[in-house]
């Protein structure tokens, strides 16, 4: 296939209405986190069996389009013994990579960060799409403080995502660009949507700049929410926000944003992304690439025993089921029950 098709078509199969994404490429130390919650040793084998469990939940294809997977699991096979990708595959699901080598201190520049991991980039892109990954996802990050991010860090991180973007879409490899704006703090709704407008704006200025074609990715943005710190507020205040961003600044060209958790609840993440889905038209499908919102539940389910299988699988397909009905704007919180 060329690797314009190859892009057309992935486009088609991750960006359906009623489904969004499974992030569940967590790093080492942050499945860890994770495990320590629910008592589980953050072992190789203890993450397999985790994640081989909820790959293989009957039905989660229905709901679910892709999986994002950290580079062990790609290499992993499931409990079945069959490569993780095929399990995937045979549940009609994309199965994707992270590629960032994670975040540090942006040098001169205190309080702002920095994804590393374009060196070598090109040889990890082909291997990982020999093993089955048909996407990809990169994470910059940003945190809201008064004087935070920095215009250095705002041009940096865009670059970075920008360079990732193209080598993946030279490759045939859909990149899903991921400027993920904290929710730590006590910033204002107001404030939240002024850093992710001149973020987002940033991040699609180095995407024109390096020629990457806005048809083929997946932007990954945070919801504009006021900081953890600060009272909450409603979901359609939410949406409202957010929504007045995205409009001004991501093109229309652009066929689908699929919003990441970032530490809201489960149902919060649902209720928002459902508000979101109840405004009317929009040039793009709004969809979700959850990590924590759709896995705590089958985390805290499976506590690290396979005696536990059906009910981890029941609550992983829960949450998939009501992001899939908050895509539509179908769901409503008496559905939890
Ligand atoms: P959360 O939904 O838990 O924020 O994770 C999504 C993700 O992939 C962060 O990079």
């Amino acid at each position: 296939m060329s690797v314009q098709n190859e892009l057309r078509s992935t486009i088609q199969d991750l960006v359906q209405p009623g489904k969004g994404i499974l992030a569940a490429d967590e790093s080492h130390p942050t499945i860890a986190k994770r495990f320590k919650a629910v008592n589980v040793e953050p072992t190789e084998d203890k993450r397999r069996e985790y994640r081989s469990l909820i790959f293989s939940t009957p039905g989660l294809g229905e709901f679910i389009s892709g999986v994002i997977l950290f580079e062990e699991t790609l290499g992993q096979n499931s409990l079945d013994n069959l490569p993780m990708a095929k399990l995937l595959e045979s549940q009609g699901i994309v199965p994707g990579i992270k590629v960032d080598k994670g975040k540090k201190s942006l040098i001169n520049a205190p309080g702002d960060e920095i994804t590393y991991g374009l060196d070598g980039l090109d040889d990890r892109l082909e291997a990982y799409k020999n093993q089955g990954a048909r996407f990809a996802k990169w994470r910059g990050v940003y945190n809201i403080a008064d004087t935070l991010p920095s215009r250095a860090a705002m041009e940096a991180n865009a670059e970075m995502l920008a360079r990732y973007a193209a080598l993946c879409q030279s490759m045939g490899i859909v990149p899903i660009v991921e400027p993920e704006v904290l929710i730590d703090g006590d910033h204002t709704i107001e404030r939240s949507a002024q850093v992710n407008e001149s973020v987002i704006a940033e991040v699609f200025n180095a995407l024109r700049r390096h020629r990457v074609q806005l048809e083929s990715i997946i932007l990954k943005p945070s919801m504009v929410t006021p900081g953890k710190a600060c009272a909450k507020a409603s979901p359609e205040a939410v949406a409202e926000a957010t929504l007045r961003v995205f409009r001004n600044v991501v093109p229309a060209a652009v066929p689908g944003i699929s919003f990441l958790s970032g530490g809201q609840t489960p149902e919060e993440a649902t209720l928002n992304l459902n508000a979101l889905n109840s405004l009317g038209q929009l040039p793009w499908h709004l969809s979700f690439s959850y990590g924590r919102a759709l896995q705590e539940p089958a985390q805290k389910a499976w506590a690290g025993n396979l005696n536990n299988s059906s009910e981890t699988q029941s609550a992983m397909l829960k949450r998939a089921r009501l992001n899939g009905l908050a895509t539509k704007g179908q769901y409503a919180p008496d559905m939890e029950d």
